[in-house]
C-alpha cells in the first residue's frame, strides 16, 4: 500500500487518502449546491428592487426570500465549504488519517438537515423573529448545533492525534473558529437573557462573531496552508500569524454592538466596541502583511495560477473590507452609512470578496491534490474574471449608492426620494449579481471535473503537491 509523508516517520494510507478525498469532495459538492440555490435567490431579490410585484406570491415575498438567501449562503454554502477545507487541512498538517469518517459524514447530513428544513421553515412563514442570521425556528438551530460539536470534536481528535510536534498555525486558526462557534450558537439559542434591550446585545454579539469568529478564522486557516503550498515557501511569519490569532480573539468578541451605534444600549458600551474596532486593525494588517509579505516577488506566477489569484483576492478583500469595517464604526460615518445600502456592500465585499474568494483559491489549491482531477483553465479563468467583475459591480454600486441614499437622509429629503435615487445602483447591482450567479455555474462544472467528472490529470508542478506547508 502507498503510504504519504512517510519522510516523516508518519504514514496515511492509500484508503485514508481516499476516504478524505471523498469527504472533501462531497462536503464541496453540497456547498456548490447551496451557494447556486441562495444566490439564485440573490439574484431575484436583486431584480425585485426594481420590480416589486415581479413573482408577488407570498412564497416568493421580499421579506421570506431574504433570511433564505442570508441563511443558505452562511450555513448552507460558506460554513460546509469550509468545514470540507478544514477537514483536509487539519488531517494533512497533522500528518494523520482524519479521526472519524463516520462523523464527517454525520456532520454533513445534519449541516444539510438544518439548511433544507431551515429553508422550507422561512419560505412557510416560520421565522424565529427579528435576530439577523438566526431566523431559523430554534429546534433547527439546534440541529445545526449539533452538527458543529460533531465537527468540532472529530478536527479536535484529529488534531490531537498528529504525528507532528507542533500543532500547525492553521490549526490553531480552524479550531479555535469552530469551538468558539460552539459556544456563540449556544448563546444564541438560550431564551432567558433575550428580552428588551439584553437581546440587542447578545444579538450584535452573535452577528459579528459569525462572521467574526467562525467564518473568518476559518478562511484564514485556508490561506496559511495554501499559500506555502501553491509558492512552496513557508509562510513569511510564523510569529506574527500567531499574534494575529491571539488579538483576533481578544478583540472581536467585543466589538458586537458596532451594530447598534445610537441604540438605547449603553453608550460606554457602544464606545467599547468601536475601540476595539480600531483595535481590530492590529491582527487585521498583521495577518494581511503575513500573507502579502509570503507572496513578494512572486507576483508573477499569479498569471500562471488561478488558485493564486483567487487567494490574493481574498486578502484584499480581507484587508480593504475589514479596515472599512474599522471606518464604519465610526459614529461620524455610521451617521451617513447606518441601514443604507452601504452597509449590504460591505458585507458583499467581506462575506464574498474575502470569504468566498479565499474558498475559491482553497478548494482550487487542495481538492485536485486530493482527487487527483483539475478543472480546465477556460474554466478556472472564467470562473475568476465573471466573478471578480460582478462583485466589482455590485460592491462599488452599493457602496455609492448607499452613500447618496445616507446623504439624502440627512439633508431630510423625503424618503421616496432616496428610493429613487437608488433605482439606477440597484439595477447595477442586478448586473453584477447576474455575473456572480453565471460564475457560480462555471463552479459548479469546475467542481465536477475535480469530483466525479472526467478532470485532467493533476498538475506537474510539484510545487503544488509538496509545498512548504507540513
Ligand atoms: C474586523 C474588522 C471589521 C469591522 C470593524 C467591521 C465593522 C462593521 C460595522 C460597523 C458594521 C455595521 C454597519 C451598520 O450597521 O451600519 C458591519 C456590518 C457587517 N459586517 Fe463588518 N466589520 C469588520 C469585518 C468584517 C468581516 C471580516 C466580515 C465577514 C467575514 C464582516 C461582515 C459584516 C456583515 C455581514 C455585516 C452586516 C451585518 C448586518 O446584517 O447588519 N465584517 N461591520
Ligand atoms: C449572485 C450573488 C449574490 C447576490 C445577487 C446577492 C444579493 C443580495 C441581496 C439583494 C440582498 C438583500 C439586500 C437588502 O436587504 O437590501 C443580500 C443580502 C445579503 N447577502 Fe447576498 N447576494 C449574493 C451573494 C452572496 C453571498 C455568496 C453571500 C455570503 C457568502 C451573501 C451574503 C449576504 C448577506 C450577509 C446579506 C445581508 C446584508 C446586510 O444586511 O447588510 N450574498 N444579498
Amino acid at each position: 500500500m502507498r503510504a504519504s509523508f512517510t519522510a516523516q516517520g508518519s504514514a496515511t494510507t492509500d484508503c485514508d487518502d481516499r476516504v478524505l478525498a471523498s469527504v472533501f469532495g462531497a462536503y464541496t459538492v453540497s456547498a456548490t449546491f447551496w451557494l447556486l440555490f441562495a444566490t439564485a435567490v440573490g439574484v431575484l431579490m436583486a431584480y425585485k428592487f426594481g420590480a416589486p410585484d415581479f413573482w408577488p406570491g407570498q412564497w416568493l415575498t421580499f421579506g421570506r426570500l431574504r433570511p433564505i438567501h442570508t441563511n443558505d449562503t452562511f450555513y448552507g454554502w460558506a460554513s460546509l465549504a469550509l468545514v470540507g477545507i478544514a477537514y483536509y487541512v487539519v488531517a494533512r498538517s497533522s500528518r494523520t488519517p482524519l479521526y472519524s469518517a463516520k462523523l464527517a459524514w454525520i456532520g454533513l447530513a445534519l449541516f444539510n438537515l438544518a439548511a433544507v428544513a431551515g429553508t422550507i421553515a422561512l419560505d412557510l412563514g416560520y421565522n424565529d423573529g427579528d435576530l439577523e442570521y438566526r431566523e431559523w425556528p430554534w429546534p433547527i438551530r439546534l440541529i445545526f448545533l449539533a452538527a458543529l460539536v460533531v465537527t468540532a470534536w472529530n478536527l479536535l481528535v484529529t488534531v490531537a492525534r498528529r504525528t507532528t510536534k507542533d500543532i500547525y498555525l492553521s490549526n490553531w486558526y480552524i479550531l479555535g473558529g469552530v469551538l468558539w462557534t460552539c459556544i456563540i450558537a449556544v448563546v444564541a439559542i438560550l431564551p432567558w437573557y433575550q428580552h428588551g434591550l439584553g437581546q440587542v446585545a447578545v444579538s450584535g454579539f452573535y452577528m459579528h462573531n459569525a462572521v467574526g469568529m467562525w467564518f473568518t478564522p476559518l478562511a484564514l486557516g485556508i490561506f496559511y496552508y495554501a499559500l506555502p503550498k501553491l509558492l512552496n515557501r513557508p509562510i513569511y511569519s510564523y510569529a506574527l500569524g500567531v499574534f494575529a490569532f491571539w488579538t483576533n480573539l481578544v478583540f472581536y468578541p467585543i466589538i458586537g454592538s458596532h451594530h447598534f451605534l445610537f441604540s438605547p444600549l449603553p453608550w460606554f458600551l457602544q464606545t467599547t466596541a468601536i475601540v476595539f474596532s480600531v483595535a481590530m486593525l492590529v491582527p487585521v494588517w498583521g495577518g494581511s502583511a503575513n500573507f502579502l509579505l509570503t507572496m513578494r516577488g512572486r507576483m508573477q506566477e499569479m498569471a500562471h495560477s488561478f488558485p493564486l489569484m483567487f487567494i490574493f483576492v481574498g486578502v484584499i478583500g480581507y484587508l480593504v473590507g475589514s479596515t472599512q469595517g474599522t471606518f464604519e464604526a465610526f459614529r461620524s460615518l455610521q451617521e451617513v452609512w447606518h441601514l443604507t445600502n452601504f452597509t449590504v456592500g460591505h458585507s458583499h465585499l467581506t462575506m464574498y470578496g474575502f470569504v468566498t474568494f479565499a474558498i475559491w483559491g482553497g478548494v482550487y489549491a487542495l481538492l485536485p491534490l486530493a482527487t487527483g482531477k483539475e478543472p480546465s483553465r477556460l474554466g478556472l479563468g472564467l470562473h475568476f474574471w465573471t466573478a471578480l467583475v460582478g462583485s466589482f459591480i455590485y460592491v462599488i454600486s452599493l457602496s455609492v449608492g448607499g452613500t447618496v441614499q445616507g446623504l439624502d437622509w440627512i439633508r431630510g429629503l423625503p424618503f421616496i426620494q432616496s428610493v429613487a435615487d437608488m433605482q439606477s445602483y440597484w439595477v447595477w447591482r442586478g448586473v453584477g449579481g447576474s455575473l456572480m450567479l453565471l460564475s457560480h455555474l462555471v463552479f459548479a462544472w469546475n467542481v465536477w471535473r475535480m469530483t466525479y467528472g472526467r478532470g485532467q490529470s493533476p498538475r506537474d508542478d510539484s510545487a503544488a503537491a509538496d509545498g512548504a506547508a507540513p
